[in-house]
């Protein structure tokens, strides 16, 4: 696998805006599908004085793209991925992402409810007013968008952790989701199931222009399915643009630290 080598942007996609620096534009919403201008978010400790967690975080990322979030423990990344998904509302700072959107979390068994795959999946469509044909029919093209349509009545305790990750993923395409926010999928999963779960996320992006993901990871070999990447450290976003300039610079990183401590 070659971490370095540059990435071609999908043609349909913007590959103009990967490299420009968002904070130098004017807000152009219809481009954007993710935007947070300088949040902050800060949490009271009892000794009185809040400990700030994100400082002046900005991030664009535009819309219909597969984009990654790194950083160190703690750095903030699930704060931001939070805030983006509503979960927790800024200290300050704006932001704006396309509805609606949908938080996956980390541990596959939180995020399935219902004893098969097709009844997962259906299950927010419980609400529409959509006919049974229709849901079948939204219910197959998500699966299918993820590589899961031949599993549609298999229980759901026999699949693997990637498989429920990608039937949870299935379950906010079904809902027609225009964000989806991906907190660590991979964290749990063996190879496989990692690959399978990365394939399944670009996929859905390739389906619908419409899809947009912003993917939390520590594994710098997932890049290589990114349009672009954040790297953030302290609260701070430190980097963001071409995955391939990012993968360099935590590798230099990575490099300085061995040199460090083995001085
Ligand atoms: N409600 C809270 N109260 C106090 N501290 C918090 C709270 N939520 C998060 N933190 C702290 O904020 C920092 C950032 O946490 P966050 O979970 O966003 O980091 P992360 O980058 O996702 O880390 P990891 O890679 O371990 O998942 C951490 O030091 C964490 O302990
Ligand atoms: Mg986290």
């Amino acid at each position: 696998m070659n971490l370095l080598a540059p990435l071609r942007p999908s043609p349909a996609r913007p590959s103009s805006l990967i490299r420009s620096n968002p904070l130098s534009r004017v807000s152009a919403r219809d481009d954007f599908a993710i935007e947070a201008r300088h949040v902050n978010f800060s949490v009271p400790t009892r000794q009185g004085a809040p400990v700030s967690i994100l400082k002046d975080c900005s991030v664009s990322i535009p819309a219909g793209q597969l984009w990654m979030l790194l950083g160190p423990n703690g750095c903030g990344k699930s704060t931001l991925l939070k805030i983006l998904a509503g979960l927790l509302a800024p200290t300050a700072g704006k932001v704006y992402v396309r509805r609606p959107r949908s938080f996956v979390f980390q541990n596959p068994d939180h995020q399935v409810v219902m004893p098969t795959v097709e009844a997962d999946v259906a299950f927010g469509l419980g609400k529409s007013n959509l006919t049974l044909e229709e849901v079948r029919s939204k219910v197959f093209q998500a699966l299918d968008a993820v590589g899961m349509s031949d599993y549609m009545q298999r229980p759901i305790q026999t699949l693997s952790g990637g498989q429920k990750q990608r039937v949870a993923i299935a379950g906010a395409l079904a809902e027609a989701c225009k964000v989806l926010l991906l907190d660590e999928l991979t964290t749990f999963l063996d190879e496989t199931d990692q690959i399978g779960v990365i394939k399944a996320v670009k996929n859905s992006l390739d389906k619908s222009e419409e899809v947009t993901a912003l993917w939390v990871t520590h594994r710098l070999e997932e890049l290589e399915y990114a349009d672009g990447a954040i790297y953030m450290e302290d609260g701070k976003v430190i980097s963001y643009g071409d995955p391939a300039r990012i993968t360099d610079f935590i590798k230099d990183k990575q490099a300085a630290y061995i040199n460090d401590i083995n001085c």
